[in-house]
């Protein structure tokens, strides 16, 4: 797909978009003001859903490329393929590509370094190789590790002190941007952000879980006694402040992100019960996650104050639209729940499933 007259476009690869944010990003981009192309490199792995890209697929300034962040061939050709599709070199890279579940990291710590530290070099190094004027690496507030209940949100001073694997994955992964920009003066960015929720989150964090389980009456199972916080945007508020710090962001600069609305696990459920007119004896208190971080909080005034980027989203107002999101999708939900989606890809360029067994 070219850009047509569309020249003076910012050309962008996005990594990881057929994901949860990814994904709210591209559709956000693509249709601001100022023009955008994006090329999205994606290994479509189980989180990886092209349904989600579905409106915006059509656009003149979208392209796809499936590929693995870790394989430096891909990597080259995601960037070969969206230089010929928008006619000129990539300006930006924005980093989303990671394995993002903490649960998952428990069971499987190695998968998480591999792309997440791993990935996130090879892609670095390509970049780097390529001259890109800007690389934004989208990481998170758990690389911050755990607050007291008393304690001050985390800062972008806040030492990193991260306690699952997940969160590991994701500081280490800081730290080797970190070394890119003070070795080779390499222009990355990076932001951490707190808990998101909205449409097309995959169905296991705990919104969409709860929302999904809750619709047909299946048990809500809380992680211990409920009572661990977390601090919640919604995940087009998350986007815009993307598009925000990759526009004006200061580059070697970290950049917090935040909705300032934490929320106790159990009071998260309870909304969502009465939001879906479902009782409270769904609720079901499961043995706790090992590990799991009581508290996080995030302070994010200094993007709010050097960007001039303010979330829009209340959590409540957020909360009943993305309830009311998950009810009129339906299809969504049943096809991520039964595997379906997998087969989309299949569907729309033809290929087999052959390239995931290399994975
Ligand atoms: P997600 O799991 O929904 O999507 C991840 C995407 O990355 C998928 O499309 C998947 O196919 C792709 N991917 C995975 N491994 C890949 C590989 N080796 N090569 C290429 N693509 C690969 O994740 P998300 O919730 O959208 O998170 C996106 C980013 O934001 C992650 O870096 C995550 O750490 C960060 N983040 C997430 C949250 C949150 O609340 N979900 C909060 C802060 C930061
Ligand atoms: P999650 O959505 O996995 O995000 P993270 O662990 O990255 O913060 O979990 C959010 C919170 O909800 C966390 O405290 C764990 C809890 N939780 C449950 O109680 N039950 C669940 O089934 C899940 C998935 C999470």
């Amino acid at each position: 797909m070219g850009t047509g007259g569309r020249a003076e476009a910012t050309r962008l690869l996005v990594t990881g978009a057929a994901g949860f944010i990814g994904s709210s990003f591209v559709r956000l981009a693509l249709r601001e003001p100022a023009p955008v192309s994006a090329l999205v490199l994606d290994a479509l792995t189980y989180a990886g859903n092209l349904e989600n890209l579905a409106p915006v697929a059509d656009l003149p300034g979208y392209a796809f490329h499936r590929g693995d962040i870790c394989s430096e061939e891909d990597v080259r050709a995601g960037f070969d393929r969206a230089e010929a599709a928008f006619g000129g070199p990539v300006d930006a890279v924005v980093h989303f590509a990671a394995e993002s579940h903490v649960d998952r990291s428990i069971e499987d710590p190695a998968g998480f370094l591999r792309t997440n530290v791993l990935g996130t070099e090879v892609l670095l190094r390509v970049a780097r190789e390529r001259g890109v004027s800007r690389f934004l690496h989208v990481s998170t507030d758990e690389v911050y590790g755990t607050l007291g209940p008393d304690d001050p949100p985390f800062s972008e001073t806040t030492p990193i002190a991260p306690n699952s694997p997940y969160a590991a994955s994701k500081a280490a992964s800081d730290l080797v941007v970190r070394a890119y920009q003070e070795t080779y003066g390499f222009p990355a960015l990076v932001t951490r952000c707190s808990n998101n929720y909205g449409p097309y989150q995959f169905p296991e964090k705990l919104i969409p879980l709860m929302i999904a389980n809750a619709l047909e009456d299946r048990p809500l199972p809380v992680y211990g006694d409920g009572r661990n916080v977390r601090d919640w945007i919604h995940v087009d508020d998350h986007s815009r402040g993307i598009l925000a710090v990759l526009r004006a962001g200061e580059p070697g600069g970290i950049y917090n992100l935040g909705g300032s609305a934490e929320r106790a696990n159990i009071d998260v459920v309870r909304t969502l019960l009465r939001l879906l007119g479902k009782p409270e004896s769904l609720i079901q208190y499961v043995p706790d996650r090992p590990g799991h971080d009581r508290r996080y909080a995030i302070d994010s005034s200094k993007a709010r104050r050097e960007l001039a980027w303010t979330p829009e989203w209340t959590f409540e107002r957020g909360l009943e639209a993305t309830v009311a999101w998950y009810r009129g999708n339906a299809a969504w939900v049943a096809s991520v729940r039964s595997g379906a989606y997998r087969d989309y890809y299949e569907r729309m360029y033809g290929e087999r499933e052959a390239w995931m067994r290399r994975v």
